[in-house]
């Protein structure tokens, strides 16, 4: 049977914590979508272990992890990830970590290409995350990469590397932001005995792991708002995020997928540009950055913060069709004296409640939120484990979610530790 953990809204929305419980019951953990751009921080026993290459069922003695094809794997940073996570203790590493030949390498000049890319946009840019997904994902599309199974077997991969080099010195002029094409390829040749034992052919182990009934979690990436069809256009990552993702992005059989849960943060945050309907610009938003530690894993930029936009929600649950939901970070809400969430949006112009969600960034960007007031609970509900224990005004709270959604949330988070949630 096989579990999928999605992002709800825009990231970051502690994703990690779930997954990494999630696969301590598993025989294998799977990432399907993205690449190093992702950012799981699992924080446990006093020690904070930060994925962004890697699965984060490493963390789990007894559990195997793959890298699906979906993903973009940035060879370098598997490598030094891995050593980090073995520095940090994690025993037996090696044994327990594949990833598939099918994968398309993430590159420095991938990285470069988003870099200058980002600059020529000007005010216009995406705010990536500058780790080069969205040039590796086109390479992919545009059939110029090279894949794992190039690099381990076929020495013409620096020639592929070198054309597309040449490509992008046509598209930006210049020495590319300083990229080094032969270092490049020389590291990778460096890299590939190191790989061998770590690749594996994704199709055969996935249909053996599930012939053998063998349980399997995805750890999402992500979100559904940054989907490359479903998000909000073009402010998205590159690939396909939501459920269709994990699908191509992973061969699984769809008849043992036995629960989607989604991920949902008691609030809304942004990292990068594009439309936010619930941003806030003044004390709101300071407050849960400061009390929400809402500073991103992977670039440390400031996370643009608001109310949670129960529109953008329900929106988002049309896609993937969440079985259950894991709300996180309720306690960051626990001095606010009263919580607003968005339960429709305006047409900027004419005023009309919207029907459907605005395709348009543009329109997006301009919609008027309307916003239920609900009292808060002014008092401290980290670690709570019971959801009785929880102050009235916090199960109001999360029965009001699941009223306007439609799902249940089987999981409340109330604090930065693994051991912080509630199950319902
Ligand atoms: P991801 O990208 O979706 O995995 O999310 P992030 O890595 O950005 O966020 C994870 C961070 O949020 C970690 O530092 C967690 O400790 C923290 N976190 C997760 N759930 C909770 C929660 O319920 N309460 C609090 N206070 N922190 C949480
Ligand atoms: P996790 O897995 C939050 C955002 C970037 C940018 C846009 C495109 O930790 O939830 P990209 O580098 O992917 O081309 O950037 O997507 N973004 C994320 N935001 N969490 C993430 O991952 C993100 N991965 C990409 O900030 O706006
Ligand atoms: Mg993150």
């Amino acid at each position: 049977m096989a579990t999928i953990v999605l992002g709800v809204q825009w990231g970051d929305e502690g994703k990690g914590k779930l997954c990494d419980i999630l696969s301590s019951e598993v025989q294998i953990c799977a990432r399907a979508t993205g690449g190093r751009n992702c950012g799981h921080t699992v924080v446990t026993a006093g020690k904070s272990y930060d994925f962004h290459m890697l699965p984060s069922g490493l963390l789990h003695p007894e559990t195997t992890n793959i890298i699906g094809p979906g993903v973009v794997l940035h060879v370098p940073t598997f490598f030094s990830e891995l050593a980090k996570i073995e520095a940090q203790g994690v025993a037996n590493c090696q044994p327990r970590l594949k990833v598939s030949t099918r994968c398309a390498l993430n590159l420095d000049l991938h990285a470069a290409a988003d870099r200058l890319h980002e600059k020529q946009l000007g005010k216009q840019n995406i705010g990536t995350t500058g780790k080069g997904i969205g040039p590796a994902y086109t390479s992919k599309a545009e059939r110029s990469t090279v894949l794992l199974a190039d690099l381990l077997d076929d020495d013409a991969f620096g020639d592929r590397i070198r054309s597309m080099e040449r490509d992008y010195k046509l598209r930006f002029g210049g020495d590319l932001d300083g990229y080094d094409v032969e270092a490049e390829i020389k590291e990778l040749e460096n890299f590939r005995e190191k790989l061998r034992p770590f690749s594996v052919d994704d199709v055969e182990y996935i249909e053996e792991a599930q012939q053998q009934g063998k349980k399997i979690m995805v750890e999402g990436a992500q979100s559904a708002l940054l989907d490359i069809t479903y998000g909000t256009w073009p402010f998205v990552t590159s690939t396909s995020t939501t459920f269709g993702g994990v699908m191509a992005g992973l061969n699984l059989d769809y008849r043992k997928v036995d629960s989607v849960v989604g991920v949902l943060k008691a609030y809304t945050t942004r990292v990068g540009s594009g439309p936010f309907p619930t941003e806030d610009f003044g004390e709101v938003c300071t407050k849960l950055q400061e009390i929400g530690h809402e500073f991103g894993v992977t670039t440390g930029r400031r996370r643009r913060c608001g109310w949670l936009d129960l529109v953008t929600v329900k929106y988002s649950n049309s896609v993937n069709h969440y079985d259950t939901l894991n709300l996180t970070k309720l306690d960051i809400l626990d001095s606010f004296p009263e919580i607003k969430v968005a339960v429709d949006f305006k047409h900027p112009d004419t005023g009309e409640i919207l029907k459907a969600y605005p395709a348009s960034a543009k329109l997006l960007s301009r919609v008027v939120p309307v916003y239920k007031t609900l009292k808060g609970w002014n008092s401290k509900t980290t670690g709570t484990k019971d959801f009785a224990k929880l102050p009235k005004e916090a199960q109001d709270y999360i029965t009001f979610i699941e009223d306007f959604v439609g799902v249940k949330i089987k999981w409340v988070g109330c604090g930065p530790n693994r051991e912080d949630i509630l199950v319902r």
